[in-house]
């Protein structure tokens, strides 16, 4: 079993209410910014969430299809829990952010909040979030990670290893990582100094794939079907948990 599996399936039960008092002051803020940034993405789009947690994001899904992902089942189970209340389009699966059980390119939008902190590799999570998402679409990250401030980094590194103990590391490069499994980040805001950021990012069309072309040609979707709808066993040729 995974060390982050047992970690969080360890916390679930504490989880919501051991981060509500960042969750009241920042986090729902921020949340709701980076879903204003998705929703802008077009219409009918099928997004990734990886490291769904308990469903925090939940409230705040547009009227898309998601597919949510969690290594820890008593996480995720919170999160199934949640959306009877919130009756979003979500498929909800167990899996591992370093082998995601999606075919290549399946997603319009990717995203996480508060995950890469967290997956034990965490540029080979990012390169399989490269992997499935689509050429030319958007990843989202909101993450914390090592502030640029020198005089502080030293804490962070004191108390990484306590924080380890129950979740994330505080002193990982996200951003460094990101670029590292092939993103191009687009932007990056910097919130609370530079401890949490929201990175945009994409992945970038080669301008000698024919897919390129393609699109600059034909923008409508190229089974020529108005509304497109999304098959979950098309997506996931891996055998896993579907709730
Ligand atoms: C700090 S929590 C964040 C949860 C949620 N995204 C949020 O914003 O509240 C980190 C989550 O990442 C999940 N996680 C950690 N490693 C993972 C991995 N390798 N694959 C999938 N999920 C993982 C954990 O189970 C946990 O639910």
């Amino acid at each position: 079993m995974k060390r982050d599996m047992k970690r969080y399936n360890r916390v679930a039960r504490f989880y919501d209410m051991v981060e509500s008092l960042m969750e009241l002051t920042n986090f729902r803020r921020w949340r709701r910014t980076l879903f204003n940034f998705i929703e802008k993405e077009g219409e009918n789009l099928l997004v990734l969430e990886i490291g769904a947690g308990t469903g925090k994001n939940l409230p705040f899904y547009p009227d898309f299809s998601f597919v949510a992902v969690d290594i820890s089942e008593k996480m995720l189970k919170r999160a199934v829990e949640k959306n009877k209340r919130y009756g979003k389009r979500v498929d909800f699966v167990i899996g591992d952010a370093e082998k995601l059980p999606f075919r290549d390119e399946a997603f319009d939008v990717v995203f996480s909040t508060f995950v890469f902190c967290s997956v034990d590799n965490p540029v080979n999570g990012l390169k399989e979030a490269y992997r499935v998402l689509k050429k030319g679409g958007k990843a989202y990250f909101l993450e914390h990670m090592l502030p640029e401030n020198r005089v502080i980094q030293p804490f962070f590194h004191l108390l990484n290893p306590l924080t380890r103990l129950f979740g994330p590391e505080i002193n990982r490069r996200t951003d460094e990582n990101i670029k590292k499994a092939g993103f191009r980040i687009l932007k990056q805001y910097f919130l609370l100094g530079s401890v949490f950021r929201l990175i945009v990012a994409d992945k970038a069309f080669d301008s000698g794939d024919k897919t390129f072309h393609q699109l600059m040609k034909h923008s409508e979707p190229s089974d020529g079907s108005e509304s497109r709808r999304f098959d979950l066993q098309h997506l996931l040729p891996l055998r896993l948990t579907v709730f």
